[in-house]
């Protein structure tokens, strides 16, 4: 039996203790034979003789036991120093994350009004009747205000539908002069390939004494940033109507900075609706009590900015995470 045990202490693979196992141990192992012999032994050896054979069983057992721990711990070391991964070993492969298009149209636009000066200011997005819509001039019977395009909650708070009401409550804070800038989220119940339920936008307000701040003021600026955004475009003022200018324009850039095959965006009319804009509304200054003030404000859609910017069809491609998309803009 000695020679069985050596053999097992030997063994150099949980392959090999195995066929050990079976060699002793095993319906035909050799232990198992002599245990078979049992029946011919004299009554009076059997006692001796099967107290040998459990002694050598549990020796071979335990020998076998202590082998087994022994290769597995062998086996797994081994495993884990093939597997090992090396941190430091450089790989110019290394997949590196990009800035949403949507995020970096946002950044963009915020870095070039903070050179201009403008401050950034916050609101939340779960917002009340007044700053969202009463405050600018939003009548009841406004559409804006339908069940069908907000979003209410139970306690009459809503998602706000714009940037706007930011400027309610800067004014309501601060003292006029006023040059800010809203970055933000905003939340309007469409879905199609132009809208989505959350979306972004950007909002601006400019305000000073009254006869300080024209039109004219507005109409550079957004030249200036349009310019800055889409290269050398023509840019045109379309009279147009919000509750909270007046009066209020639509603005357009011409479709030249985005010529050839790649571009799938512009209109037949080679004119592109950008942002809306216009002069303060008197009743916004009473709502917020800013007595003979003057100002303008403008807001505009990242996504929007961002679909033209990088010629981008479906505007619900942004949100679907899809890293074919995401990819392309590292
Ligand atoms: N709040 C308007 C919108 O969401 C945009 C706007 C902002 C228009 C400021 C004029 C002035 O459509």
């Amino acid at each position: 039996m000695t020679l069985w045990i050596e053999k097992i202490q030997n063994a150099k693979s949980l392959e090999e203790l195995e066929n050990l196992r079976v060699d002793t141990l095993g319906k035909k192992g050799v232990l198992t034979i002599e245990f078979t012999k049992m029946k011919d032994i004299p009554a009076e050896e059997k006692k001796s003789f099967a107290e040998k054979l459990n002694l050598q069983k549990e020796q071979i057992t335990k020998a076998l036991d202590i082998k087994k721990v022994e290769l597995e711990f062998e086996a797994l070391n081994k495993k884990l120093e093939s597997e090992k991964i090396d941190v430091t070993k450089f790989n110019n492969e290394l997949s590196c994350g990009a800035y949403h298009p949507v995020a970096e149209t946002m950044n963009r636009i915020v870095n070039y009004f903070l050179n201009l000066n403008f401050a950034v200011e916050e609101g939340p997005l779960v917002e009340d009747d007044f700053h969202n819509f009463q405050a600018l001039n939003l009548p009841e019977y406004h559409p804006a205000r339908d069940m069908a395009d907000t979003f209410y909650n139970k306690d009459y708070t809503l998602l706000r539908t714009h940037t706007s009401p930011v400027q309610i409550r800067t004014m309501l804070s601060q003292k006029a002069p006023i040059r800010m800038i809203a970055p933000g989220t905003v939340f309007r119940r469409d879905f199609d390939i132009t809208h989505t339920p959350m979306f972004h936008q950007i909002e601006a307000l400019v305000v000073d004494d009254a006869d300080k701040i024209s039109f004219a003021n507005l109409k550079h600026v957004l030249v200036e940033f349009l310019q800055h955004m889409f290269g050398e475009v023509d840019v045109r003022f379309r009279p147009s109507y919000f509750p909270f200018t007046e009066p209020s324009a639509e603005v357009d850039i011409s479709c030249v900075f985005c010529k050839g095959d790649g571009c799938r965006v512009c209109s037949q009319t080679g004119w592109l609706e950008v942002l809306g804009c216009g002069v303060v509304d008197q009743n916004v200054f009473d709502a917020v009590g800013y007595k003979d003030k003057s100002g303008y404000a403008f807001g505009l859609g990242i996504e929007r900015f961002a679909m033209l910017i990088h010629s981008i069809g479906d505007l619900r491609s942004l949100f679907e995470s899809d890293t074919r998309l995401l990819g392309q803009f590292k």
